[in-house]
């Protein structure tokens, strides 16, 4: 199993007023899984992804991540577990502006360590397989919309992370850029990696082969 979550509760806490943005939320997750996560605006769905990519705590509950309880790592540990196990595809794409699509691809590959040959070349192998091998030098401005969240699944993806976690990844994309995404994201999972891909659209989440539909902080419905 590559994730578990079992009675996890994340509550704010602004002066007098508490919000229980996650309640109680249990599921599991295989490695291979395409696991979609639905629900209206302010359901949780953001706590959750951050949850599970250890850019937040639970305020109470068990993560276990690989078999690895989250709970009982400092913040450096998880950020190692982050950094090799994680990747990142957010509704706005997230790149830096001054940094070239390759620049950018990089990025996760300077934070392991990776020499800058490697780093390079594995950078430039990424972004071949996400059809950019022509925008290398581009800065994210200097590329549209899609092109852009092509350059950041590469960059999702250039450490090849067993977890790819996706934050609306077509919700700023026309309708033809969306499907080349969710192709690109179908061929992640084909290979073997887990995505979990929180989205507003009914079509693409019934792309995933799993469901995991949230109100109120609560998960009201867990198909598969
Ligand atoms: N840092 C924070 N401090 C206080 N409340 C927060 C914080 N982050 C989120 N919340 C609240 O927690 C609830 C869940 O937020 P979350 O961002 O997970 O929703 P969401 O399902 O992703 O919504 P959307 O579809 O609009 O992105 C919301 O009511 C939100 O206002
Ligand atoms: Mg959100």
């Amino acid at each position: 199993m590559l994730i578990s979550f079992d009675r996890i509760r994340k509550i704010y806490r602004l002066s007098e007023i508490e919000i229980k943005a996650l309640d109680d939320a249990s599921f599991q997750i295989e490695e291979g899984e395409f696991v979609a996560i639905m629900g209206p605006s302010g359901s949780g769905k953001t706590t959750i992804l951050n949850i599970l990519g250890c850019l937040a705590r639970p305020s109470s509950g068990e993560y276990l991540l690989d078999n690895k309880n989250t709970e009982q790592m400092n913040d450096r540990e998880l950020a190692r577990l982050r950094n090799s196990k994680i990747g990142f595809v957010f509704q706005n794409f997230n790149l830096l502006p001054r940094f070239s699509a390759l620049e950018n691809v990089e990025l996760p590959l300077v934070y392991a360590n990776v020499g800058k040959k490697a780093r390079e070349s594995l950078s430039l192998k990424a972004l071949g397989e996400v059809g950019l091998s022509d925008r290398t030098g581009h800065l994210p401005s200097q590329l549209s919309g899609g092109e852009q969240q092509r350059v950041a699944i590469a960059r999702a993806l250039v450490n090849n992370p067993p977890l790819i976690l996706a934050d609306e990844p077509t919700g700023n994309l026309d309708s033809n850029s969306g499907r080349e995404i969710m192709k690109l994201l179908h061929n992640i999972n084909y290979q073997g990696n887990t995505i979990i891909m929180i989205t507003h659209d009914q079509g693409i989440a019934d792309q995933a082969r799993r469901l995991i539909a949230l109100k109120d902080g609560k998960i009201v419905k867990r198909d598969g």
